[in-house]
């Protein structure tokens, strides 16, 4: 392989030590500066991630040494600092969420898609693999024309701790989780088009909601319901497990507690245990999610070397994020809200 390609890393926070981790097992990567606009956090980051130069200011993207950056920071972020990059005409990987409202979304994409610059969203539950496993499923005819589906996200797990700006983030359960949800029913049901939402806010003192219901109508006239909550308290506590099921004209896979895929169908019935790789640096609860990073980043880089179209790029992505941006919208005035409202001028 030629010469690994260089990324700056920019967002020294909570998430930060996946990406870093994550980015020292990608091929044909690596991260050679992170920034943090909080010098103490860019500093110990670099050190203990062994990266040779550290910054507080992203302007350092127009230095000309980067092929790539990775912005792991928090959505309202994003659209100054990939317009950054944009400008510097260096590629993007991006934390969901992408940004808090569609508008700023299409705003984001239209001036990546103006300069050439290709934009992927770090979105890695459809990375996961048990999500990849069930797409072989499909693909594979087994269970027949796909015809509902049900993902299901409810536990109680303390996110203020880590994460104390989702206290204050008024687009919150929707955005933070429900954006995996929609990503995946996308990924295994196919793009969807109508969306009606009801939203709940349990828990005392949040800004936005913690649990939302969500009915999704697919182009294929399949059916899929996303339910979600940061306010279920139940033994044993599923995080970070999406359950649910997808049903399909010959028969159903459930996705089960365990990471287990229930397959039922014409040949029987059997189960799959798909579960993740555990590396030095993974930790339960977590590693779930901390095994679809490194697939994630890895696909980011594959597809980028090879210059050919991301799954999860920012103009894709906007499927999913009108599909969210609906869900609001449903939630606030109690209709059905068609997503090709939201994406008229695209
Ligand atoms: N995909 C997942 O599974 C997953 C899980 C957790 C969090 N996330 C996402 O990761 C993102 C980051 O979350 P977090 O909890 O690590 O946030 P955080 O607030 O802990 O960290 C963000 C860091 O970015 C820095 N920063 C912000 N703006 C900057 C700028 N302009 N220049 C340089 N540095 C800047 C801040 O100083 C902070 O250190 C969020 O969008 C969150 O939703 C994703």
């Amino acid at each position: 392989m030629s010469q690994p390609l260089k990324g700056l890393f920019i967002g020294a926070g909570f998430f930060s030590r996946n990406h870093l981790h994550a980015w020292a097992e990608v091929r044909g990567a690596e991260i050679t500066a992170i920034c943090d606009r909080d010098p103490a956090r860019a500093e110990a980051a670099a050190k203990e991630f062994g990266i040779g130069e550290w910054h507080t200011d992203a302007a350092v993207l127009h230095s000309g040494r980067f092929d790539f950056v990775d912005i792991c920071t928090t959505m309202e972020t994003h659209e100054e600092l990939v317009a950054l990059a944009v400008a510097a005409r260096v590629p993007v990987i991006v934390q969901k969420p992408f940004a808090p409202d569609i508008a700023t979304c299409l705003r984001i994409e239209a001036g990546a898609r103006a300069a050439g610059v290709p934009v992927m969203l770090h979105e890695n539950f459809r990375f996961q693999k048990i999500f990849r496993r069930l797409r072989e499923i499909l693909d594979a005819g087994e269970i027949g024309e796909v015809t509902f589906g049900r993902l299901n996200w409810r536990n109680d797990i303390d996110v203020y701790t880590n994460q104390p700006y989702l206290l204050k983030t008024e687009r919150f359960m929707i955005m933070d989780v429900g954006i995996h949800m929609l990503d995946l029913a996308r990924f295994l049901l196919g793009d969807a088009h109508a969306v009606s939402c009801f939203n709940q806010s349990v828990k005392e003192g949040l800004a936005g909601e913690d649990a939302a219901t969500l009915m999704l109508r697919h182009d294929n006239r399949a059916v899929s319901v996303v339910d979600i909550s940061y306010a279920t308290h139940k033994t044993p506590n599923t995080f970070p497990q999406t359950l649910g099921e997808i049903e399909g004209r010959l028969g159903t896979v459930q996705i089960l507690d365990g990471q287990v895929l229930r397959i039922h169908s014409p040949a029987g019935l059997r189960d799959e245990v798909i579960a993740p790789d555990q590396r030095s640096w993974t930790s339960a609860p977590w590693t779930q999610i901390q095994d679809s990073v490194p697939r994630t980043q890895q696909h980011f880089i594959d597809a980028l070397r090879a210059g050919t179209a991301f799954e999860t790029s920012a103009r894709d992505s906007l499927q999913t994020y009108a599909l969210a941006e609906a869900a609001y919208r449903s939630a606030a005035s109690g209709a059905v809200v068609k997503t090709a409202d939201l994406l008229k001028d695209i």
